[in-house]
């Protein structure tokens, strides 16, 4: 049977290791960086609410899949497809979806870093007293300068990569608990401690309505977007929460502990976002500014505050490790994978896999400097140029892969596995694995999977085809 099986990589602890891990993966720049700069881009609150019920219709059905995958097969994600598919009767192809999103995790990683980097860099200049009774203007500057360094940015790209390889090259089970069971609750405490600030700039309101008012003409703008942005804050669609089940310890639940992450994940994503709204509008700084939102409003209250200094160092040393853990779940795949697959060390598998990745994520670095005019896809009055140096519109290399993997390759990947769970597997095999007492919870959850996830995938690419 194939609940016997053992992962040669190691297992959690417990469940709750397991959870911590998870958590880890989850919680990351996706939720204090990312999550607010879309909303403000997106428009608010039509954005939010698409999330919300794209976590909750997609998001969680695809972590269940993945989840319950990885712990039947116990190996990494392309090899557990085949295993399984061949163990129902099915074609070993199926591992190519898995494929598919384990070299997405490590596109997704290349820019991941270059974004970890500029926490640490803060970390420093905060530690410095570089913010310390700055305007509006001089942070939005300082941020401007910081990314405008090719070398700034590459240096701390590479000490990011260094990072997280390090941790991987010795095996991610011993390395990651430790490091976050402090980690995390602090960060969770420092994000409540920057809600209550927000909630003294007198602003606190006006950012709540920008991010739960509901205007129904950006429903169709947002929809894409914010499905692709469930997938990468709950890190679902490429493998990463599938290499972590495949770590966890037979006789635990998964379904409870799924939505335990999950709704950690956007509990951290909606506070984050109601702390720093009331800052940029106290500070007057633009939502809709983009990938700097954080850097630029964040320091700005730090550097305004008693005790900003300190505060904002362990604010920064904390974001930088929720990402350290982060990339650390972008990376396990596929080093799992060729652990399996070769006789060559996980040591020396880390190092090429993360070598190659920071190649990659120096055109992002660049993205920001030397080739800021670099665009593709540009569509210019009708007329569309796949590249074109300097062009008003289109997409520079941080764009074009942050599109390709967010929108595309990860709710193709979450399909693929929602699909292979709920139609695949095998009735009896998930009710195994997912050994839920209620008859209703499981006739819910292989309906979740079998046709809400699916559907609802579909029906938002085929509403931003339509659109
Ligand atoms: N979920 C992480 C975050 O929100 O920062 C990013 C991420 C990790 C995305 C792992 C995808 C993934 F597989």
């Amino acid at each position: 049977m194939s609940t016997d099986k053992v992962s040669v990589h190691g297992s959690w602890a417990s469940r709750w290791v397991f959870i911590l891990a998870a958590t880890g993966s989850a919680v990351g720049l996706g939720s204090i960086w990312k999550f607010p700069y879309m909303v403000g881009v997106y428009g608010g609150g039509a954005f939010v609410l698409m999330f919300l019920a794209c976590i909750a219709l997609i998001g969680v059905p695809v972590m269940l899949a993945e989840t319950l995958i990885g712990r039947r097969a116990r190996q990494s994600p392309a090899n557990a497809l085949k295993v399984l598919a061949l163990e129902a009767g099915h074609s070993g192809k199926w591992s190519w979806g898995a494929f598919a999103g384990m070299v997405t995790a490590l596109l997704i990683l290349s820019f991941y870093s270059v974004v970890g980097g500029w926490s640490l860099d803060y970390i420093i200049d905060m530690g410095r007293g570089d913010f310390q009774g700055v305007t509006p203007d001089q942070v939005g500057a300082y941020f401007g300068n910081v990314i405008a360094d090719p070398w700034r940015l590459t240096l701390w790209h590479t000490i990011f990569m260094l990072l997280s390889a390090v941790v991987i090259a010795k095996g991610v089970v011993a390395g990651l608990e430790r490091s976050l069971r402090i980690m995390m609750p602090l960060l969770f405490v420092m994000i409540l401690v920057l809600l209550g600030y927000s909630m003294t700039t007198g602003h606190f309101m006006e950012g709540v309505h920008f991010m739960f008012d509901f205007h129904p003409e950006k429903v169709l703008d947002g929809l894409l977007p914010a499905m692709g942005h469930a997938f990468f804050s709950l890190s679902v669609g490429v493998g990463s929460i599938m290499i972590y089940g495949a770590y966890m310890p037979k006789n635990s639940s998964i379904s409870g502990t799924i939505v335990g992450v999950a709704l950690l994940d956007t509990f951290v994503s909606l506070v984050a976002g109601l702390a720093l709204f009331p800052i940029v509008f106290a500070a007057g700084l633009n939502p809709s500014e983009g990938p700097g939102l954080m850097f630029v409003s964040l320091p700005f209250a730090f550097g305004n505050v008693a005790f900003g200094q300190l505060m904002g160092v362990v604010f920064f040393v904390l974001v930088a490790i929720a990402a350290w853990s982060s990339a650390i779940s972008l990376l396990e795949p596929m080093v799992a994978y060729l652990v399996e697959r070769t006789k060559v060390s996980r040591a020396w598998v880390t190092f090429w896999l993360a070598f190659t990745c920071w190649f990659v994520g120096l055109g992002t670095v660049f993205s920001f400097n030397i080739w800021k005019e670099a665009k593709f896809f540009v569509n210019e009055g009708g007329l569309f140029h796949l590249y074109q140096w300097g062009a008003a519109g289109g997409l520079d290399f941080f764009g074009v892969i942050d599109f390709f993997t967010s929108r595309i390759m990860l709710p193709l990947g979450g399909l693929c596995f929602v699909v292979f769970a709920g139609w695949v597997m095998g009735r009896e095999a998930v009710r195994d694995e997912l050994s839920i007492r209620s008859p209703v919870l499981f006739a819910l959850s292989l309906f979740l999977m079998r046709y809400v996830a699916p559907i609802g995938i579909l029906v938002v690419f085929a509403a931003q085809l339509w659109k």
